[in-house]
This record gives C-alpha cells, sequence and structure tokens, in this order.
C-alpha cells in the first residue's frame, strides 16, 4: 500500500506518521507537507531513516505538484491533516484559512478523483475534522455525529467547508471517504501557542499564564496517540461514506485546567505550592468564543470498539515530562517567526485583572 499523510510534520501528523511507519511496514508512507511555522522535522527524527517512510515538501495549494505526486505514486489511502489549525491566527487572517484548509483540500479531493476514477475499490480518502465545525454547546449536552454543523470562528468555518467537500466528493463522484471530527488535542510535541503548551512552557519560564475572559471555556481533551490509535482504527475498519465523533470523555474549564497544570509544574520543579498560580493573568476574551465542546464518541466506541487508553493525569505528567526533556525543540520552535507572533498577539491583549 502507498499512503499519503499530509501535514505529517506537525503536531497530530507526526503521532500519525510515526504510528504508520512502525505499524505497517509493508506500506510505503508519503508524507506531504509544506513545513509552515507549525510544521517540524524534528518531530519524525526518530523514524526518518526507515525505509518505508519518505518526506515530500510541498504545499497543497499548488494543484499541478499534488496531480504529479498522485500520478506518480499512484496513492491507496489519504489520511489529510495538513492545514491551518488556530484559531487566533484565523481572526487575524482569514484567508489563509480558507486557501489551505479549503483550496487545498479540494485540490487533494481532484487528484484522488482523477487517479481513483477507474478503480476505487480498496480506495480511501480520510479527511480529518475537528468538533469546532459544530459550534459552541451550552452548559450541558454532548456533539454527536448528527449535530448541525453552525461554525464560529474563521478556522471552524473553513475546516467545516472542507468536510463538506470531501462529503460533496463522495455523492457526486462516488470518492470513497471517510470523515472523523474529533475534540482539543495534547501531548508531545504540541506547537506552544495552543493552550496547553503554551502554559508549560510559561510556567517552566516564570511567564504570565493568559486565561481568555473569565476561563470558564470549556474543551474536551485528548491525548495525541489516542487520537493516532482512533486514526489508525478508522482508516482500516472504518466504513466508507461515514463519519465518526473522537473525544476524551475530559471536559476541564479553562481555568480549572490551568491552575492543575501549575500545580504538577510546582511539583515537577520543586517551587513552592502556589508559586505558578501568580501567573496566571486574565487577558481580553477571544471574539466569538465558543463556550463548551463535548463529544459524544459512542459510535466509534461502539462500532470500532475504540476509547482513550490514557487518563488524563497519566497524559498530562507524560506531556509535562516531554517538554522538560525537550528545551531543544522549543527553542528552536520559539525562534523567529513564531516569537513576532506571539508578541504580536499578545502585546494588544490587556489584562483585566
Ligand atoms: P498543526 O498546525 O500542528 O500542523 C499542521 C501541519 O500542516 C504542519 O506540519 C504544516 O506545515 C502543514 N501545512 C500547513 N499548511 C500546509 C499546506 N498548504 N501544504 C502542506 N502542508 C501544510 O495542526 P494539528 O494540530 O496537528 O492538526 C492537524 C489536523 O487535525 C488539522 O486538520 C486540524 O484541523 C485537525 N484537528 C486538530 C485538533 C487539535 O486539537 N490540534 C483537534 C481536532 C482536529
Ligand atoms: P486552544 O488551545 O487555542 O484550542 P481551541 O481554541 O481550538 O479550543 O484554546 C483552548 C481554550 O483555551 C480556548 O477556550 C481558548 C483558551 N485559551 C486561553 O485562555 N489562553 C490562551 O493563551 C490560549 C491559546 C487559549
Amino acid at each position: 500500500m502507498n499512503m499519503l499523510i499530509t501535514g505529517g510534520a506537525g503536531f497530530i501528523g507526526s503521532h500519525v506518521v510515526r504510528r504508520f511507519v512502525n505499524n505497517y511496514p509493508n506500506y510505503k508512507i508519503y508524507n506531504l507537507d509544506a513545513l509552515t511555522y507549525a510544521g517540524n522535522l524534528e518531530n519524525l527524527s526518530d523514524i526518518e531513516n526507515l525505509p518505508n517512510y519518505f518526506f515530500i515538501k510541498g504545499d497543497i495549494l499548488d494543484s499541478i505538484f499534488i496531480n504529479t505526486i498522485f500520478e506518480k505514486y499512484r496513492f491507496d489511502g489519504v489520511i489529510h491533516l495538513a492545514a491551518e489549525s488556530h484559531v487566533d491566527r484565523s481572526i487575524t487572517d482569514p484567508l489563509a484559512f480558507v486557501k489551505t484548509n479549503i483550496f487545498g483540500t479540494v485540490n487533494l479531493l481532484n487528484a484522488a478523483k482523477d487517479v481513483w476514477k477507474e478503480e476505487t475499490s480498496n480506495r480511501r480518502f480520510y479527511h480529518i475534522s475537528t468538533d469546532e465545525v459544530y459550534g459552541s454547546l451550552g452548559k450541558t449536552g454532548l456533539f454527536t455525529e448528527k449535530t448541525p454543523y453552525n461554525p464560529n470562528s474563521p478556522y471552524a468555518a473553513s475546516k467545516a467547508s472542507s468536510d463538506h467537500f470531501v462529503r460533496a466528493y463522495g455523492e457526486t463522484y462516488g470518492l470513497p471517504y471517510i470523515i472523523t471530527n474529533c475534540s482539543n488535542n495534547y501531548g508531545p510535541n504540541h506547537f506552544p501557542e495552543k493552550l496547553i503548551p503554551l502554559c508549560i512552557t510559561n510556567i517552566i519560564q516564570n511567564k504570565p499564564l493568559p486565561v481568555y475572559g473569565d476561563g470558564k471555556y470549556t474543551r474536551d481533551w485528548l491525548y495525541v496517540k489516542d487520537h493516532a490509535a482512533a486514526i489508525d482504527l478508522v482508516f482500516h475498519k472504518g466504513k466508507n461514506q461515514e463519519t465518526y465523533n473522537i473525544g476524551g470523555f475530559n471536559e476541564w474549564q479553562n481555568i480549572d485546567l490551568v491552575k492543575l497544570l501549575c500545580r504538577l509544574l510546582d511539583q515537577k520543579l520543586n517551587r513552592e505550592e502556589g508559586t505558578s498560580l501568580k501567573l496566571i493573568t486574565y487577558v481580553k476574551d477571544r471574539p466569538g468564543h465558543d463556550l463548551r465542546y463535548a463529544i459524544d464518541a459512542s459510535k466509534i466506541n461502539k462500532e470500532l470498539g475504540w476509547r482513550p487508553s490514557v487518563t488524563f493525569e497519566e497524559g498530562l505528567e507524560m506531556t509535562i515530562d516531554w517538554y522538560l526533556e525537550n528545551q531543544e525543540w522549543l527553542d528552536h520552535v520559539t525562534s523567529g517567526d513564531y516569537i513576532e507572533y506571539y508578541e504580536k498577539m499578545y502585546n494588544e491583549k490587556e489584562t483585566n485583572q
């Protein structure tokens, strides 16, 4: 099997690539990534010399290039993770999200449709999406696969649009597809612009922990390797033209999560209890901030037997240890472009407490 994984140098993609390269030595795994600020080949240094792994540097916006590699490698399966993925960036630059997440996905769909036109059996286009397409929950309820799409951020709208295109290619051209919508991931290699890695790195460096609004927003957190395991299972055992929700059964209000990280890191760093809590800084809220996400993952659980294998305590401990042991990785990703972005984002936000 020749497999294309897009966005494999990013956070979730690197865990998916590693899992497939290690678990399926008979597959050839092609990782296509443009290496934007979020893509880092250091994430895969442990597997880069394995004989079934191949890296292709390329942009999914380049349709000629995408068609050429589909013609050349005749991929049997695609797992599509390449995307612009950060909500705050989508608020300052929505068009970048329209381009990569919508046009980029359509370029891949066109290429797959064209090379698979004679033979669609044993082919699969697996699109990785997010629970954010469903919009916001109130204090109760869960997102199911039947929840209507109601995206609130430009990121969520671009992912919703790409999901619709994937489904439409299934209906119109008979393209064999699967979509999964997953909740917030955390774990090693997470770029430190998202809440958990940002707080871990800022606590280590004694920097402020920016909590948006009143901090009462709720997210459902899943350890990234459990997401990669779900993706493996769905790719091999899922049903075509279906969607599956993936979640952590693990809801946390942001402020409680930040306080938990402070406690855990004070212990790890042998700091006096309560030291890091002083770093918590309430800042201006994100516009259009979704109150609560929570996934009903009973379909994937009943049909495919998946559930998370790691508790939040175990996952956070492994994540914190990874950041403490990989300061060099952090130094590399926190240089250059990212610093500029970080300063722009956070200098604009005034503290309100
Ligand atoms: P990420 O931002 O860490 O990585 C994205 C990767 O895509 C990077 O390696 C980047 O270089 C690459 N990329 C970006 N634009 C590209 C382009 N034009 N051409 C080729 N490569 C390009 O993202 P992530 O957090 O790993 O998310 C991966 C996927 O999972 C995304 O589709 C995202 O929407 C989805 N998802 C993420 C989460 C989460 O909590 N992070 C949850 C659910 C779903
Ligand atoms: P984030 O990690 O950006 O993921 P998403 O917006 O995709 O859910 O944010 C998680 C939650 O944390 C979200 O409610 C926004 C909030 N947040 C903060 O309070 N401070 C921060 O610095 C960041 C990045 C996020």
